[in-house]
């Protein structure tokens, strides 16, 4: 079922994990000023009940996690580069060694024990700086600054690093603009989709750049996937499900085929929006990716009835929900046939390996004690993701090329769009709490060891 190779492993973000957010040299990035539960704004300085300062303090004991994602057997682990440790402002000329030194010690131990790096470039994490004295990403300086920060990372991690993602989920940009670095609460569709060229050009060519730098480089666009269904039979909402499916594959399109579709040229040109677009931009945009990646959490309905246009309640990209799936707590509903449907979806449409690099369940978990120590009988999120594997090996056998599944927040992070503690995802539950208490100590929970199974058996016990 599964491939031999398949790449089996965990994801985790920078700004989710580390914390040491004013160490080894580090700048400010926008997730150090970014309040609980409000995504549009940055604060003026770091806020003592922002999580994320701390997160659960990865740039100490990034060794001891290491460890515990060995012992499961991980043969991939996913993380991000934080932008503002290498260039602490985001428009310096030269990186910060501190900063880089510190990957090469994370790399060191996914070296020891055999584990493949596969790196975001941009994670939600674009530099303070360049955000408040640019305008984030609808700034076409930004281009640049991007390219000296990748062309730094591959030209120090040449050889150590061969799996690449250049910007995490890259069609939130126009969901959530703070994400980008657009640090205003109601940006003009000018604005959000100027950005959203920049972000593309600098993905074009920093994919140009890793394969000069290294041709065995592997670069991978990264989407968040969202498979969108009619509400009813109704033509109407076919339609309305096709427009707001094109809103994401615009993305893989780009990255895949090189070049602008005609639907969105349409949709430009309709909501009058004129793109500065340069004949450098197009010759940037036409190096395409080795590989599509994304993440898949949730389906959504869509409908062309205004009266329905009920929007979803942890749902962060439009669409409403659909009465025949249940909710996790926060609101995602949760849909594993829909995971089968958009990698047979995703593949057909561009032909290019696929990479599952984010999946998971957010829960409230309870750390019990067992005569065996602490642990969480998280019977739930095994539930879920064999749920969701066993449709992954639906469409392997569908004929879909899949390179591997890194689970999301494979230890417990810092939540992204709650900033809680509480909202977690891990195999390892990290003793932090929503208030900031908590020892930061780890222990596993009982899906570690289930998830340990199936990698040991490449996927077999998956159907025991
Ligand atoms: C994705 C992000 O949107 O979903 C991650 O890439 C994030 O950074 C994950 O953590 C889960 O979302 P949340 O809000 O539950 O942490």
């Amino acid at each position: 079922m599964f491939p031999n190779n398949f790449l089996w492993g965990g994801a985790t973000a920078a700004n989710q994990i580390e914390g040491a957010y004013n160490q080894g040299g580090k700048g400010l990035s926008i997730q150090d000023v970014l309040p609980r539960g409000v995504v549009h704004e940055t604060t003026d300085g770091p806020t003592p009940d922002n999580l994320k300062l701390v997160a659960i303090d990865h740039y100490e004991r990034y060794a001891e996690d290491i460890a515990l994602f060995a012992e499961m057997g991980f043969k991939v682990y996913r993380f991000s580069i934080a932008w503002s440790r290498i260039f602490p402002n985001g428009d310096e000329t030269e990186p910060n060694e501190e900063g880089l030194a510190f990957y090469d010690r994370i790399l060191d131990e996914l070296e020891k024990y055999g584990i493949e790096p596969l790196v975001t470039i941009s994670h939600y994490e674009t530099p303070l700086h360049l955000a408040r004295h640019y305008g984030g990403w609808t700034n076409r300086a930004l281009i640049d600054f991007f390219e000296r920060y990748a062309r730094a990372l591959f030209t120090r991690y040449r050889g150590r690093i061969r799996y690449w993602l250049t910007f995490n989920e890259i069609n939130s940009l126009l969901h959530i603009p703070i994400l980008g670095g657009i640090d205003k609460p109601e940006p003009s569709r000018q604005e959000l989709y100027q950005a959203m060229h920049h972000e593309l050009v600098a993905s074009g060519r920093v994919t140009r750049i890793a394969h000069e730098i290294d041709p065995s480089n592997q670069i991978g666009c990264m989407i968040l996937a969202v498979p969108r269904y009619p509400l009813t039979p109704s033509p109407l909402d076919a339609l309305a499900t096709l427009q707001a499916s094109q809103g994401d594959y615009a993305f893989g399109d780009i990255h895949c085929r090189g070049y602008y579709p005609g639907y969105l040229l349409r949709t430009l040109r309709e909501q009058g929006i004129d793109l500065d677009i340069t004949d450098a931009d197009r010759a940037d945009l036409a190096n395409t990716v080795d590989f599509v990646s994304f993440s898949y959490y949730m389906s959504v309905c869509e409908t062309a009835d205004p009266t329905k246009q009920i929007k979803g309640e942890g749902n962060l990209i439009g669409g409403v929900p659909n009465p025949t799936l249940e909710a996790s707590e926060w609101g995602w509903q949760i849909d594993p046939v829909g995971l089968r449907i958009i990698l047979n979806d995703y593949w057909d449409r561009w032909q290019k390996p696929l990479f599952i690099v984010e999946n998971g369940l957010g829960a409230k978990d309870v750390l019990t004690a067992t005569p065996d120590g602490p642990t969480v009988d998280d019977s739930y999120r095994i539930a879920y993701m064999r749920d969701h594997l066993i449709q992954v090996g639906e469409a392997i056998e569908d004929g879909v090329d899949l390179l591997g599944y890194t689970s999301w927040g494979c230890i417990d992070v810092v939540s992204a769009s709650t900033a809680e503690m509480s909202k977690r995802y891990g195999f390892i539950y990290v003793d932090r709490h929503d208030d900031g208490s908590g020892t930061l100590d780890r222990y596993r929970k009982k899906s570690f060891h289930w998830y340990r199974d199936v990698i040991a058996s490449n996927g077999a016990t998956l159907t025991d």
